[in-house]
């Protein structure tokens, strides 16, 4: 029991504590109330988690409104990241039998045929199943992409300990199947769009990509290490091909990662800032090539996402422009009429804990040209200079962010019940917790955000000076020559007689908002409409969807509908008319 729980009677409760503005106090209390909230909900003797195979994270023990009561690989794969990270860093040595658990239990989910397909045509895609491991059937948003990758890089970890105790037979044995499957998925599908991290619209999602890219450079590293070296090459080609298309979504005039292309939101997203501290390596200093949580453009797009929910949620309205906010998923988000969420409150301040780690190694600050609103939102005085950590300026700055990092925890306690208990979401209004009760995921963010806050990294991944290849560095402009790639567009319309769907879009390949040369789109599956069209590589595209009926000419109601083609490969996107 650490001696601060002591000081603070059993009288005042968490959210006293938050009101105190107390941080360390809010640590105390919420850290063991977190750990307990994880391993209650996972089987098989987990307090809430009844029914659950051994090694099986439930979401969240809700049954309705929402029902969570199943398990999510991707959900499950982060929850044991953390859980495993704290084994190996040996700062809880208890937790083995959890992680054995955990692998028995893929090795067998990954067997389970499901709507996405079975192990071989696709089926690890599937983002969730029973809790007893049978394959959940219903409808939902699938394949999920981003799965595969995480569960990997959560039992790379594991595999590589296990190495280093000596146990490479084990792992060569029974851990290398599940992770080869894994990553041949990865190599796969990565060039193909899939629903995101937040289960609503089929596209390129930014943390998907991030994750696969990881995955595959620890996948190479490991398949190295045991003498699978085909597959190493494998990984490692994909791997490069994955880091060319994570730089599309840079948006540089937003100063932003346009993290999730479909359903015309901004993509202004969580997804990034999850994106940039689960893919930390504390070895790849600030360098935005993989969005290290310190690099430029993780942090200018970390104000931007920040920004965009002061002025949306009411319990933001209020605080200065300098300090820290409720977040959620994306400002666009409705499901439970939006709110902001625990895990992506939690998120920021990960990111910039992460970030003080590594300033603090480095014993230096950059801010450049687009770091600095960043750091001008904070320190008005900044400027682009590197600050070395005997100058006052760096001590100013490092303060700030500190200070500013802690403030997205404060937000999470002010919002954290008096048990302790930590929902999905609380309500953008009142800031009462509502939507899944017990999120596991909720538990573990805060748990990963506390630990970063003591200035433990886990182990990196090999981030370490990876360069894009030349041959990305042509996309972005649209028509600037080189690789195309074939998109096929998809478009569900009901027509009547002699009346037909165009598109046309921002690049010369779609007539450059043309509507009189707009592209006749196929009915032959109607009313589907569609076309495959060859475009520029790595590069954003906006297009719309026309219809002309007697030459009148109608268009598809606002906003544009963006994509961001791959790198090489084909790409589909699955639209609707509206
Ligand atoms: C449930 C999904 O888990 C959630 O992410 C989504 O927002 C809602 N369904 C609405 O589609
Ligand atoms: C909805 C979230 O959007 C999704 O990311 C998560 O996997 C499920 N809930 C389960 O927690």
């Amino acid at each position: 029991m650490r001696p601060i729980s002591l000081l603070y009677g059993l009288g005042l409760t968490v959210s006293a504590w938050a009101q105190s503005g107390s941080i360390e106090a809010y640590i105390a209390s919420e850290s063991p109330i977190a750990k307990a909230g994880v391993l209650a909900n996972i089987g098989p003797n987990g307090s809430k988690s009844q029914g659950a195979k051994a090694g099986v994270v439930i979401a969240s023990p809700s049954t309705s409104d929402p029902d969570y009561l199943y398990t999510w690989t991707r959900d499950s794969a982060l929850v044991f990241k953390a859980i495993i990270d704290e084994f190996t860093l040996g700062r809880d040595t208890t937790l083995r039998p959890h992680i054995d658990n955990y692998v028995t239990s893929q090795i067998q989910q990954q067997q389970v045929s499901n709507p996405s397909g079975t192990v071989s045509t696709g089926g690890l895609g599937e983002p969730k199943f029973h809790i007893d491991l049978s394959a959940f059937t219903g409808g939902w948003g699938r394949p999920q992409r981003d799965g595969p990758a995480l569960r990997a890089t959560a039992i790379i970890a594991y595999a590589n300990w296990l190495i280093e105790q000596g146990n490479t037979t084990y792992v060569t044995n029974t851990i290398w199947p599940v992770l080869e499957l894994d990553l041949n998925y990865v190599v796969a599908n990565w060039n193909f769009t899939g629903f995101d991290l937040w289960e609503e619209v089929s596209s390129a999602s930014f943390f998907t990509t991030a994750a696969q890219h990881r995955s595959l450079r620890e996948g190479a590293t490991l398949a190295t290490k045991l003498g699978k070296t085909s597959l190493a090459t494998s990984y490692t080609t994909q791997a490069v091909n994955t880091l060319c298309f994570l730089q599309s979504y840079w948006n540089p005039s937003g100063g932003y990662v346009t993290a999730n292309t479909g359903g015309g939101r901004s993509g202004k997203d969580a997804n990034v800032a999850l994106a940039s501290l689960h893919t930390f390596d504390p070895a790849a200093g600030c360098d935005a090539v993989t969005f290290q949580p310190c690099s430029d453009k993780a942090l200018s797009n970390l104000k931007v996402y920040v920004d965009a929910f002061r002025s949306i949620y009411p319990i933001n309205s209020g605080i200065s422009s300098s300090a820290a906010v409720a977040t959620g998923r994306y400002p666009e988000d409705t499901y439970y009429n939006g709110n902001p969420w625990y895990l992506t409150t939690a998120a920021v301040a990960e990111q910039l804990y992460d970030a003080i780690i590594v300033w603090k190694a480095q014993g230096s600050i950059q801010v450049t040209s687009t770091s600095l609103a960043f750091f001008q939102q904070l320190v008005p005085s900044a400027a682009v200079g590197t600050y070395a950590s005997s100058s006052t300026t760096y001590t100013t700055l490092l303060n700030a962010v500190q200070t500013y990092a802690d403030g997205f925890i404060l937000v999470a306690a002010r919002y954290t019940p008096s048990d302790g208990s930590l929902a999905e979401q609380y309500l953008r209004a009142t800031g009462a917790p509502v939507s899944a009760k017990d999120l596991t995921w909720s538990y573990a963010s805060l748990l990963t955000a506390f630990k970063a806050r003591e200035g433990v990294a886990s182990a990196g991944w090999g981030a370490a000076g990876l360069t894009v290849p030349a041959t990305c560095s042509t996309g972005g402009g649209g028509g600037s020559g080189g690789a195309t790639v074939a998109v096929t567009f998809n478009v569900q319309a009901t027509t009547v007689f002699g009346e037909n769907i165009y598109i046309t879009g921002s690049v010369d390949a779609l007539r450059n908002w043309s509507p009189d040369n707009a592209i006749l789109l196929s009915s032959a599956n109607y009313p589907s409409w569609s076309l495959t069209v060859n475009l520029p590589a790595s590069t954003r595209i906006e297009y719309k969807y026309i219809r002309k009926y007697n030459g009148a000419v109608t268009w598809l109601a606002d906003p544009n509908n963006v994509l961001t083609t791959p790198a090489s490969g084909t790409y589909t996107v699955n639209d609707n008319w509206r």
